[in-house]
């Protein structure tokens, strides 16, 4: 969650005086429809208002363009300020006076804490670089030399190792650190036994941020035994997945020198190192986490052009149209560089070398090339009717590029591609309407869409659900859905906090508490649509629960399964199986 330094009261007497509707109808005009007002959206171009501000909830959502929040972030969007500065003129225009925050006692005190978790990161480090330079570690060494990672490299990446969960605590006792400050640094983790190293027995890579401090750490299994190949530390104040590029320091130091041309994003942290041994310092990943709107934002202070190199598996490609759309909307000139006979990046340079990878590297073509080309994979263009489906899926690909001229060089291509007058193609794109609105499902596909895998979509409602205090919604019946490490878990949790609290959840706070990404699962919850679900609410919603059951009975079958597959003995053997038809039965009745 974010922390603005203002406190919590300032910032809601702030709204409250700056009521959306009359604030933004100084910057833009509002038409009243229903409960809501309607303006042309001011952070893209279009002609029909698509642009909604709800007052009871005192935030705006465009369904053009997704962009969405409260009214300070409308001023920071609209003015092209920072948080600080939008603040201030809200205050101004309120007759409030603006607190000091340089000096507040809050403020100072985070600092402190934040001063304290880089100083645990830091000696942690120190600890694992010890450990793996004595002649214990001589397992880890023969792994980073198997995997071929010279000692530049691990210099470069400080590499290091944790012996064991427990002398890393150990040592840090010693320095005085508590243990509660360890668990908040995210080194150290806690269950019913004590408190362990949370890389313990790991080979240890710490992530640093822009300015090279180490804020968390990835750590690789190598025994093999272990079903989760790397472990993240968990989201801290310093530490948040979704933002953390792996290398961004190294490309500072490179735009520092003036000697940034391009950046390579790749799928896993060894590829960043791979890469930068054969000299592409400029080489970056993301936390195992899908590319976000910050990631872009925080590239394009950098560079403008970037390589897309993802694993070269089906994920990869997804991966990699996702990333396209992205990296454009925040006008990045993006290219995708495929390698062929290898998964990723790592796997490439060992099997054919630096010089290959520099000819990839050269072949790379443009995000709407690449798309273009990979659509037509799908199709024979010798039967009108794929031909047709291709046109127009590409004109809806080639319909979102902003440039006209860049949209003309993509027509051109398609018109030799598919051998049709570049007029036509003009003129069937004009009409292609884009739809921004997921798709809602009908009555009549109602069960076959709730037992589809659709546990994202199901999660989504059941939250929009209950935030919007839905009668038939109760928050404490969906607990054993919410655990995985997302930001949807993290939402729900809040929420939890809330209604147990009997707190009322308001929702332009939500602006506050979480980074609210376009097109993020959070936005789609805030902005639920609930008028566009043509069945009954609570019908779809017990709908919903179904699937997210099954998906919950299936992931247990799937655990007993793999416990069969080490089962000792006839009695074991037989205790899992009626375990798994047990599982079978609740699944037919769930489905019935
Ligand atoms: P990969 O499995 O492609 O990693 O996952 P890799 O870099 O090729 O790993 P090696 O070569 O086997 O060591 C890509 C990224 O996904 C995240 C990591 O960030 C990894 O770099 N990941 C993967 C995890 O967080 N946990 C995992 O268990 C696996
Ligand atoms: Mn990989």
């Amino acid at each position: 969650m974010k922390s603005t330094g203002f406190t919590s009261d300032f910032i809601e007497q702030l709204k409250y005086k700056n009521d959306i509707v009359s604030t933004l109808s100084k910057y833009i005009s509002l038409k009243r429809m229903g409960n809501n007002y309607w303006a042309c959206c001011p952070f893209h171009n279009e002609k029909t208002p698509s642009f909604c501000i709800k007052e009871d909830g005192q935030f705006y959502h465009c369904f053009g363009c997704g962009e969405s929040g409260d009214v300070i972030k409308f001023v920071q969007k609209y003015e092209n300020v920072d948080f600080v500065t939008a603040v201030s003129m809200l205050a101004k225009s309120a007759g409030m006076e603006m607190p000091n925050i340089a000096d507040s006692e809050e403020l100072q005190k985070k600092k402190k804490q934040r001063d304290k978790m880089l100083d645990i990161l830091k000696d942690t480090n120190e600890f694992y670089l010890d450990y793996y330079k004595s002649e214990k570690s001589k397992i880890y060494q023969d792994y980073v030399t198997q995997r071929k990672i010279g000692s530049d490299e691990v210099e470069a990446f400080k590499i290091g190792a944790s012996p064991d969960y427990n002398s890393l605590i150990k040592f840090l006792r010693k320095k005085g650190y508590s243990d509660e400050d360890m668990i908040l640094s995210g080194v150290a983790g806690q269950n019913d036994t004590g408190i362990y190293d949370n890389q313990g027995t790991r080979l240890t890579f710490p992530i640093m941020n822009g300015y090279g401090d180490i804020v968390g750490f990835t750590a690789r299994d190598i025994s093999g035994t272990s079903h989760a190949k790397y472990k993240n530390t968990p989201q801290t104040t310093l530490f948040n997945k979704s933002q953390i590029i792996y290398g961004l320091h190294n490309l500072r130091e490179q735009k520092k020198a003036g000697e940034l041309k391009f950046v390579i994003i790749v799928e896993g942290q060894i590829d960043v190192i791979a890469c930068y041994g054969k000299g592409y310092k400029n080489t970056v990943a993301c936390m195992g986490t899908a590319l976000t709107t910050h990631h872009a934002r925080e590239l394009h202070r950098l560079c403008e052009n970037v390589v897309l190199c993802l694993d070269n598996d089906s994920a990869g490609k997804n991966a990699t149209y996702k990333a396209i759309e992205i990296l454009r909307e925040e006008k990045l000139n993006v290219k995708v560089c495929r390698l062929y006979e290898a998964k990723d990046p790592d796997e490439f340079i060992k099997k054919f070398g630096q010089k290959a990878f520099e000819v990839t590297l050269e072949n790379s073509v443009s995000g709407i090339d690449f798309i273009l080309a990979d659509l037509l994979k799908n199709y024979d263009l010798t039967k009108n009717d794929d031909k047709t489906k291709y046109v127009s899926e590409a004109l809806s690909f080639i319909s979102n590029v902003d440039s006209p001229a860049e949209q003309e060089i993509y027509l051109s291509t398609l018109r030799d591609t598919v051998n049709m007058p570049i007029d036509i193609l003009r003129a069937s794109m004009k009409n292609k309407a884009v739809n921004f609105i997921t798709s809602k499902p009908t009555s009549e596909n109602l069960s076959e869409y709730a037992f589809s895998n659709q546990i994202q979509n199901a999660k989504i409602f059941v939250l929009a659900s209950i935030l919007y205090n839905k009668p038939y919604a109760n928050i404490n019946d969906v607990k054993e859905y919410f655990y995985e490490e997302n930001e949807i878990t993290e939402l729900y949790n809040y929420l939890r906090d809330k209604k147990q609290n009997s707190k009322n959840i308001v929702i332009t706070n939500l602006f506050d508490e979480f980074m609210i990404e376009k097109n993020s699962d959070l936005n789609k919850i805030i902005n639920y649509n609930f008028e566009l679900l043509n069945i009954v609410e609570k019908e779809y919603y017990a709908g919903c629960l179904k699937t997210l059951k099954i998906d919950n009975l299936n992931k247990q079958k799937n655990e007993l399964k793999d416990k069969l597959k080490t089962a000792k003995d006839n009695a074991q053997i037989f205790e899992y199986l009626s375990e798994i038809k047990n599982i079978d039965s609740e699944i037919l009745k769930e489905r019935l």
